[in-house]
């Protein structure tokens, strides 16, 4: 079983997970600008019911809950995800923010235990983008939308720096990087938006965002400690000997610089991406 399918590879790096979303804040980004293409341009004066589905450490539900608060102070959020250390990282994430709309809840995101109809809005940021079924995964915020719901979902593209970067060191090591990429498996917008179709959702549609995700200014020694711990990486990492292990994150780190020939001592560097963005309406 590849380790980004397995809850306890999750569970394992969940603290390390948190320090790189803190750092990165990539899904942040991009969740904002989706809610504000959808909630944003809707602006309900209702309290809004939003469901975050593998929420990791929460950086989306945590940005929800300030952006659906200032259309209705009573509106809440119920974020899920089947790794327990994650959503430990997230209660106290929560906890030290003062969050009081947050309710959080270890859970498989293909057997929602939530009641059908009760969500306006359900979210999943490159998360679902992983499950085994994807399909399954969608059916089920479907099912647990209200009538008229909307739904979010985000994937990694071939021009995300994931995939750049598995590109170029992958081959020069003589892999198949298309092996190693599943956090793009949606990459392809026809599929993307027969798969939405297929869960039961009308409306849909399919927004490409290209945006540069800057990281902070840290040695390299700490970029590479930060993005070596994700089973993203385990994945490719099991597959690769003792030498091309100790190659592979450093190189990668090394395609992330080369893209960015920005004066890194000032300035830190940035990750070139473009993510799709998938709607659709229950
Ligand atoms: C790359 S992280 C994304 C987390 C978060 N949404 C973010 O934007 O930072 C993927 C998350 O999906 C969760 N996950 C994977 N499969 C899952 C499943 N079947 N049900 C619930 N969560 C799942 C993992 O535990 C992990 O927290």
């Amino acid at each position: 079983m590849s380790y980004y399918l397995d809850k306890n590879y999750w569970d394992e790096n969940a603290e390390s997970y948190n320090n790189y979303v803190e750092s990165t804040k990539f899904s942040l980004f991009y969740s904002i600008m989706a809610m504000e293409m959808t909630i944003g341009k809707e602006k309900p004066t209702l309290p809004i019911k939003l469901l975050d589905v593998a929420t990791g450490t929460g950086p989306v539900a945590i940005a929800a809950s300030k952006y659906i608060s200032q259309f209705n102070p009573e509106s809440s959020i119920t974020a899920i995800d089947f790794s327990s250390k994650m959503i430990e990282q997230l209660d106290l994430n929560i906890k030290n923010q003062n969050i009081n709309n947050i309710q959080t809840a270890v859970m498989d995101g293909l057997d929602l235990k939530l009641d059908d109809n009760t969500f306006d809005y359900g979210l999943s940021f490159f998360g679902l983008n992983l499950f085994s079924d994807r399909v399954q995964g969608m059916k089920e915020i479907h099912r647990v939308l209200k009538p008229g719901g909307q739904v979010m979902i985000s994937t990694w593209t071939e021009d995300s720096f994931w995939n750049i970067g598995f590109r170029v060191i992958l081959t020069e090591m003589g892999l198949d990087y298309k092996k190693y990429i599943p956090f793009s498996a949606l990459r392809d917008p026809v599929l993307f938006e027969s798969e939405l179709l297929q869960a039961g959702f009308k409306d849909v549609r399919i927004v490409p965002i290209e945006k540069d995700i800057p990281l902070p200014n840290i040695p390299l020694e700490q970029t590479i400690k930060m993005f070596e711990k994700n089973p993203i990486m385990l994945n490719v990492m099991r597959d690769l000997n003792v030498e091309q292990q100790t190659q592979f994150v450093p190189g990668l780190i090394r395609v992330f610089f080369s893209m960015y020939p920005k004066d890194q001592s000032e300035k830190g560097f940035s990750l070139k991406s473009k993510v799709l963005l998938g709607f659709g309406n229950k």
